[in-house]
């Protein structure tokens, strides 16, 4: 008799947040809807974010084994208002459209929780999607309920995808699926509507900045006037163009600066400089940076790391070395940092080139006090938000988007925001972003009413054991938001879950690795429904990949690329190379995340997740099989060994 009460309760708790989420949260006593996060008392509600840098946190480091939902109370300062009205109506022509485009293999049919996401009624949605659980594919529909059926305007919608390669998938599906509504996307549209985050921003920067050219897309090749790809994919080198400009400022720094010279021999150990004599050429010799795998110039240090730090929403000539917990070299190589970047910046402003980061914040302070009206017309595109891989989001890009969304509240066109992202699957904290954004969203997007969550928790993509074997992984991340996934597919005799293969050097074993190569190629060539990608070779570093590029030469069906480009992708069987090297503290890193006050973990803890998650996404491409060669079983190898 209770379990029947119970069920019924379930149900009609079920259908009233369908039908009515804003009601249903509102109701008093109520359990939170599936994932949903439950309104705590207004008392304990913390602020968003602040775009001040804030001063070192002293004390001890908050790690828990899962987080504790956001503190999603109604704020004072919400961005997100009334849901969205939709009609009985809509959503049946919606359904009835669906049903058409599956019976002519348009489309697959959407699962009970992506239907949910399709018909999302909150202004603020976050979808927590596992790995291959159909999140580009729904995000489609969704734009093309709010398209055709919520009759949104175009040009208040922007898609935000994480690559420009992920963005052309987009477009590409959109087409297909809107030219079925009967609603034709042509290419100029196609651009318009999905964009990376950078070339979002660089649509605005070109109305409202005067700079002409990026820093990051300096090249010979490049006019500067490609769509700019995600800042986060940047190559770790710097090209011939880019590395000038930083040593002409380093120079210049050198030149009229002597407390940079000063600063800099004592980094490199040098014998003071003598001040009774013009300064010579500065020294380039390379500094070991505690924390950095390799040594580098100065000039490619202190960009690396200004730019990290920009990343996380601190400002540069802000950052008050005193309040920062790190050892005297470092707060030298800090304060040294700090001069280089002045006269970076003044170097830039001359060539009329600037840099992504300084862009982000340019436009999040004018927007933050007295924005023109020519720049408040030109947010409209950027009213409704559909972000993927929201996981991998910076504080900086936040920052910008909180501000971007609240001007548009205060103009009373009623944002939304959709992310959509899997925090499992942050792989991009070592440039600065992190997923703790993601799994604390109400912190940094608060709405009148908490967002709502939606969990996709069928993999369609991977074996079971496959499955299993990634979750395996993750238990031993910290911080997370838990989940779990079932696989769609069956089981099957043939494929296997990862297994490992210890004791490995590429350097003495590569003609056998090109053997199994070979041999895996057959057994993918041979399954009932061949992959496009018979098997995908991934290593976090690119030296492995062209060692055996080398060797093997263009193979169809054979891909090899880095883990972090593997993102999105399948292949019927994945080869993980596993460089086993053992993560170092980064003491100037960790200072810096205290700084910016937005996170719970140390940087150093938050790599260490961020490592087993990087596992966790290669291990996730393969569809039948997962093969690890390693020399020595650690971190995820060792779990998954054990
Ligand atoms: N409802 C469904 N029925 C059958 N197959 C589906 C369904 N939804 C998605 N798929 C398939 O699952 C695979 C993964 O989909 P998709 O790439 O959209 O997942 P994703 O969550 O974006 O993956 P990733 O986490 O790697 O970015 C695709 O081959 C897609 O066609
Ligand atoms: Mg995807």
């Amino acid at each position: 008799m209770t379990s029947i009460l119970a069920r019924y309760r379930q149900q009609l708790r079920n259908t009233l947040g369908d039908w009515f989420p804003r009601t249903t949260l509102f109701l008093k006593g109520e359990p939170p809807i599936k994932g949903e996060t439950k309104p705590r008392s207004r008392k304990k509600a913390e602020p968003a974010p602040s775009l001040k840098p804030k001063t070192a946190s002293k004390g001890p480091e908050r790690e828990q084994s899962t987080v504790q939902p956001s503190a999603a109370t109604p704020s004072p300062t919400a961005l997100y208002g009334p849901a969205f009205t939709v009609k009985r109506s809509q959503e049946q022509r919606m359904k009835m459209r669906v049903e058409q485009a599956v019976a002519q293999g348009i489309i697959q049919p959407p699962s009970p929780e992506q239907w949910k996401m399709i018909l999302a009624r909150a202004p603020a949605t976050r979808i927590f999607a596992g790995a291959g659980s159909g999140k580009t594919t729904t995000l489609v529909l969704r734009v093309v309920f709010m398209l055709c059926h919520l009759e949104i305007p175009r040009e208040q919608l922007t898609v935000i995808s994480f690559t420009k390669a992920s963005c052309e998938e987009l477009r590409a599906q959109l087409k297909r699926v809107l030219a079925f509504w009967e609603a034709p996307l042509n290419d100029e549209a196609a651009r318009e509507l999905v964009r990376t985050f950078h070339s979002a921003l660089a649509q605005l920067a070109r109305t409202e900045l005067r700079a002409t050219q990026w820093f990051e897309q300096l090249s010979t090749q490049s006019k500067g006037e490609d769509e700019p790809d995600n800042g986060m994919l940047a190559g770790a080198t710097l090209n011939e163009g880019q590395r000038q400009l930083l040593i002409q400022a380093y120079e210049n720094c050198y030149r009229e600066d002597a407390g940079f010279r000063r600063r800099v021999h004592l980094l490199l150990e040098l014998a003071a400089p003598n001040e009774e004599e013009p300064p010579g050429a500065p020294p380039l010799q390379p500094f070991v940076l505690n924390g950095e795998r390799q040594p580098q110039p100065l000039p490619d240090l202190f960009y690396g790391q200004a730019s990290f730090a920009e990343t996380l929403g601190l400002r540069i000539g802000s950052i008050k070395s005193s309040q920062l917990e790190c050892s005297t070299r470092d707060l030298i190589f800090l304060e040294a940092m700090q001069q280089f970047w002045r006269h970076f910046g003044r170097l830039l402003k001359e060539q009329r080139l600037i840099t992504f980061n300084t862009a982000f914040a340019v436009l999040t302070d004018r927007l933050e006090k007295k924005p023109s009206r020519t720049l408040i017309a030109c947010l409209q595109p950027f009213t409704h938000l559909l972000i993927d891989e929201f996981q991998d989001i910076s504080p900086q890009i936040a920052l910008w988007l909180q501000q971007v969304q609240r001007r548009l509240a205060e103009e009373k066109v009623a944002p939304s925001l959709m992310a959509i992202g899997d925090d499992w699957q942050s792989i991009y904290g070592w440039r600065g972003s992190s997923p703790e954004l993601f799994i604390h969203f109400d912190r940094w997007f608060p709405g009148q009413t908490p967002s709502q969550t939606l969990m996709l928790g069928t993999n369609y993509r991977s074996s079971p054991d496959i499955v299993a074997d990634g979750e395996r992984i993750l238990t031993q991340v910290r911080h997370k938001q838990p989940k779990k996934t079932q696989a769609f597919r069956m089981a099957d005799d043939q494929g296997h879950g990862v297994k490992v293969v210890p004791q490995f050097d590429i350097a003495r074993q590569l003609t056998s690795l090109l053997g199994e190569i070979e041999a895996q190629r057959s057994y993918a060539a041979e399954r009932e429904q061949p992959e496009r990608c018979a098997v995908m070779v991934m290593s976090r570093l690119n030296a492995p990949l062209k060692a055996i590029n080398e060797q093997l030469g263009r193979q169809p069906g054979v891909r090899t690329c880095t883990i972090h480009r593997a993102k999105g992708l399948q292949a019927e069987v994945a080869i993980v190379l596993d460089d086993g090297q053992p993560q170092q503290p980064h003491p100037l890193r960790n200072a810096l995340y205290a700084a910016s006050g937005h996170f719970q973990q140390s940087y150093d803890a938050a790599m260490a997740d961020e490592a087993l998650r990087l596992s966790y996404v290669a291990v996730t491409r393969g569809v039948s099989r997962v093969l690890w060669y390693t020399r020595q079983p650690r971190g995820a190898a060792a779990i998954l060994a054990g």
